[in-house]
């Protein structure tokens, strides 16, 4: 077994963006910005949108902070949208899910600008990467592809099983592993006899949110498993899979936290730099 340590290619690519900023300041450019919006005040998102405020800080790009109160209307979240579409120093732009309810995030998301779109779920990036075609992927599964590159597991011709179908991991991260050639299932709450499938992968994803749903008893010896899961319990933050027992029987294995989590933050910095080149140069 060894671990797929995300935490220290994450501080690696956030270093490169660091000193990329650097450059681009000093020639007189402004900083990339990024606008993160937060609607309501649920703790694990407020958790989120503050890592991802001080990441941008780290590297020396421009963050907004954008709070809203949770009974916002549509229209009025709107107005903030177009907003920040029109700001000329955002480059990218983020509302964090989930959304409280009464709020339907396609409507959000279908606002966003497609070229600050830097989580990729507004419905034209979220088709081209369905469709194979250039656009901004979603950061976690950009980021589990490229932790598996770092590290070089081969994808072509293996049996990756996705478990969970969200828009945020569960699909896009499907869609990127059959552009890898990789022959993918995605199992989700229906799925009858989970074990029957997760038993048959080479690469095993989960992204479900249920603290150890996948047992070491499920992944077949010497199988790569990802856990882009994770749940609180009582303080303490667990993944999707029981990372302790499959040690033993996994080939790789991402920890969490340490794993999938900082690349996620990492491809999101990444994928606010391409917007900012686009606009600036
Ligand atoms: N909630 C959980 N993951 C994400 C993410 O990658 N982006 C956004 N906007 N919200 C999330």
């Amino acid at each position: 077994m060894a671990v797929l340590d995300g935490q220290t290619l994450a501080k690696k690519i956030r270093a490169n963006i660091k000193d990329e900023i650097k450059k681009f300041v000093d020639m007189g450019k402004r900083p990339p910005g990024l606008a993160v919006v937060l609607v309501g005040e649920d703790p694990a998102s407020q958790l989120y949108v503050s890592m991802k405020e001080k990441a941008c800080k780290q590297v020396g790009m421009y963050s907004k902070k954008v709070l809203l109160p949770q009974d916002i209307s549509e229209s009025e979240l709107l107005d903030n949208i177009h907003d920040l579409n029109e700001d000329p120093n955002i480059d990218g732009i983020l509302v964090q899910l989930p959304l409280p309810r009464g709020l339907n995030e396609h409507v959000i998301n279908e606002n966003i600008k497609t070229d600050k779109d830097v989580d990729g779920f507004s419905p034209v990036n979220f088709g081209k990467l369905h469709l194979g075609i250039s656009g901004f992927e979603p950061c976690t599964p950009k980021g589990i592809i490229r932790l598996l590159k770092e590290y070089g597991i081969k994808i072509e011709g293996k049996n990756a099983v996705v478990v969970g179908r969200s828009n945020i991991v569960g699909k896009p991260i499907a869609a990127l592993l059959l552009r890898e050639n990789a022959t993918v299932t995605i199992c989700h709450s229906k799925t009858e006899n989970l074990k029957d499938y997760t038993l048959r992968a080479d690469i095993l994803v989960s992204a479900v949110g249920k603290a150890h749903i996948i047992k070491s008893d499920m992944i077949k010896e010497g199988a790569v498993v990802v856990d882009a899961g994770t749940t609180k319990v009582e303080g303490k933050l667990y993944g999707d899979c029981d990372y302790e027992n499959m040690l033993a029987k996994a080939s790789w294995i991402t920890p969490v936290p340490g794993g999938v989590g900082p690349m996620t933050i990492a491809m999101l910095l990444e994928n606010t730099m391409e917007a900012y080149k686009k606009h600036v140069f």
